[in-house]
């Protein structure tokens, strides 16, 4: 049966690196006769400037039918003054809630190619393989009540609600042990709970889900400390897991290990299997247009699409291999650009990946 790919470009560089990625789709497409096709649609501030809202009905309409979507990114200044309500980022949360895209999984590999790009010595990242899997559809991202109101002194308030469900967590841990399974076997799970009810709760539920996975080594780290460990030693870690915000920032860490952010991608699967795909940067609106940003994170990220969407793991893994290629090629993008190697454009990374593919 044809599988229904929904393409949202979004803003800033998006545009830019989902055409290199929807190029190496169409590549591997052919290479192994997939039966696939491809549609656009509008998220965040592409959206907002054609339909005034990020998430509109039609693109629900278009997620819902798909069998998978990849991202580009969203948001940028254009559109940072209008209320938070409508904002780019309103759209990128309201589709992974929609979808119930729970479980996110960021993996931060360090190509040893790029060795000399992180910001690390290369004895503490060479070898780094580590996954992360962040809970993406509850947290303090969602809870109610949330807000900004004012006081009866008249002072302003900001406020959020930090709530983890029983179940919210049973379902993001029972990710984590199954990936660990495929792994190294060991979960270290990332909390507050020497302040935050929510995550003493959080922390008791693993430790329950963990009777079920006799074979995985789980292991408990306060966030503060996580933060510290993943730039002091990251290879201790197999997979992490963690809430919404702590896996928001943590990811970001994770990412510079590996040499950039540009290279980081992500799945954001719900109960079933089916997934929204996008690389871990943002929009860098600094840098759109320019033709510099890095498409591996999304090529990536399609390629992680076709694994675990799609069940095409041969092409997968050409995507992969394709990626690692040009790596030894020296082919490099602004953002991983080390003297000795060859700068290129986006555009040139995209086409040097489509060339090695075959
Ligand atoms: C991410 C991003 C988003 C998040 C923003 C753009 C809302 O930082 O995917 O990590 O915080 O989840
Ligand atoms: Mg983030």
């Amino acid at each position: 049966m044809t599988k229904k790919i929904l393409v949202l470009p979004g803003d800033g560089i998006g545009p830019e690196i989902v055409n290199e990625a929807v190029k190496v789709l169409n590549a591997v497409k052919a290479q192994f006769d997939l039966d696939l096709i491809t549609e656009e649609g509008l998220l965040g501030g592409a959206a907002i400037d054609a339909a005034g809202v990020p998430f509109p009905d039609v693109t629900q309409t278009q997620a819902q039918a798909a069998d998978a979507i990849l991202l580009g990114a969203v948001g940028g200044p254009k559109w940072d003054t209008l209320d938070t309500a409508i904002r780019p980022e309103k759209g990128l949360l309201a589709i992974r809630s929609q979808l119930e895209l729970f479980g996110n999984l960021r993996p931060a590999i360090l190509y040893p190619q790029l060795a000399e790009a992180s910001s690390l010595k290369p004895e503490i990242v060479s070898g780094l393989d580590i996954l992360i899997v962040r809970e993406l559809t509850g947290g303090i991202y969602f809870g109610q009540p949330r807000g900004i109101r004012t006081l009866e002194n008249g002072e302003r308030q900001g406020y959020n609600t930090y709530v983890y469900s029983e179940s919210e967590i049973k379902r993001i841990g029972k990710v984590a042990f199954e990936a660990a399974m495929k792994r190294d076997k060991k979960v270290c799970s990332i909390d507050k709970a020497n302040v935050l009810e929510a995550t003493v709760l959080w922390r008791e539920v693993m430790d329950e889900l963990a009777t079920e996975y006799p074979e995985v080594e789980l292991s408990h780290m306060y966030v503060d400390n996580a933060a510290m460990q993943l730039v002091r030693a990251p290879k201790q870690f197999d997979v992490m897991v963690t809430g919404n915000m702590f896996g928001d920032i943590l990811s970001d860490a994770a990412a510079m290990l590996t040499g950039s952010i540009g290279m980081l991608p992500s799945a954001s699967l719900d109960a079933n299997g089916k997934g929204m795909y996008e690389p871990c940067h943002g929009s860098a609106p600094d840098i759109a247009g320019q033709g510099i940003a890095n498409p591996l994170a999304t090529i990536l990220s399609a390629s992680m699409m076709l694994r675990y969407s799609l069940g095409e793991r041969e092409a997968a893994d050409r995507i992969e291999m394709a990626v690692s290629q040009v790596l030894d090629q020296g082919l490099r993008t602004a953002d991983i650009y080390s003297e000795g190697n060859r700068k290129v454009t986006t555009q040139e990374m995209g086409d040097a990946v489509v060339a090695a593919l075959s």
